[in-house]
């Protein structure tokens, strides 16, 4: 009995492939324009980011499409952040308490007009990661990417402005990328928020990309609005 159900079940999946690839065919140019779109959509993205869609590609990231750029209004947060937003000087913090891994992070990130966390102060970095929440560990926009290993000691990043990434909280100091877990494969940059109680115990270390954690979205309206 179950084999049939499993077996009708399975030619109905035939079907239904075989449909859409019909559609697919039958919508010509379609494919070619969607391509379009993603090949000058992460261009744009060069202009604001340390790093974009091909870093993205290393081994180390999911490779994922970027969504296509919204045709972007001027943010004005000089009174308040959106519900549910953060406040911290001129920007607004989204914590995002989805399980995502770091490409995806960031994309949902972007989806808000927003980049992951980055900190232009030590300030700034205290007073929002100790808004992520407690015992877990999120992302934040910094990576040291397996490319540029050689030719850089110091972590990226995301936008530019941003403190030394050696003095946050490292679990081990003085700053050293290895004994801070990273390697070939552990290139992404968390941030771990111990209990209130043992908040001297929080600490920044590599871990590899796909790991799936919380993240800290930044919404900081002087570069947002540089974008148009
Ligand atoms: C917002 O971005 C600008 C330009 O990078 C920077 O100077 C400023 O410190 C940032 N503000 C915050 C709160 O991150």
């Amino acid at each position: 009995m179950q084999f049939i159900f499993f077996g009708t079940l399975f030619s109905g999946l035939l079907l239904v492939c075989a449909v859409t690839n019909d559609i697919e065919d039958a919508s010509g140019e379609t494919p070619g324009i969607v391509s379009q779109i993603t090949e000058e959509q992460p261009h744009q993205r060069q202009k604001l980011y340390n790093w974009d869609y091909k870093d993205l590609g290393t081994i180390a990231f999911e490779d994922i499409p970027f969504p296509t750029l919204q045709p972007s209004q001027t943010i004005d947060q000089s009174e308040n952040c959106p519900e549910g937003w953060i406040r911290y000087s001129d920007s607004c913090y989204w914590v995002e308490t989805e399980l995502l891994g770091f490409a995806k992070a960031e994309r949902k990130c972007s989806e808000k007009q927003s980049t992951l966390f980055v900190a232009n102060s030590i300030d700034e970095w205290e007073a929002i990661r100790g808004h992520s929440k407690d015992s877990f560990s999120s992302w934040i926009g910094l990576v040291r990417f397996s490319h540029y290993e050689r030719s850089e000691q110091l972590p990226r990043w995301q936008t530019e402005g941003a403190v030394n990434p050696s003095k946050i909280n490292w679990l081990i100091k003085p700053y050293s990328p290895l004994v801070n877990g990273w390697s070939q494969l552990a290139n992404c940059a968390a941030s771990y928020k111990s209990p209130a109680s043992l908040e001297t115990a929080s600490y920044t270390y590599f871990y590899p990309c796909t790991y799936l954690f919380y993240s800290i979205c930044e919404r900081n309206s002087t570069i947002a609005n540089s974008l148009h």
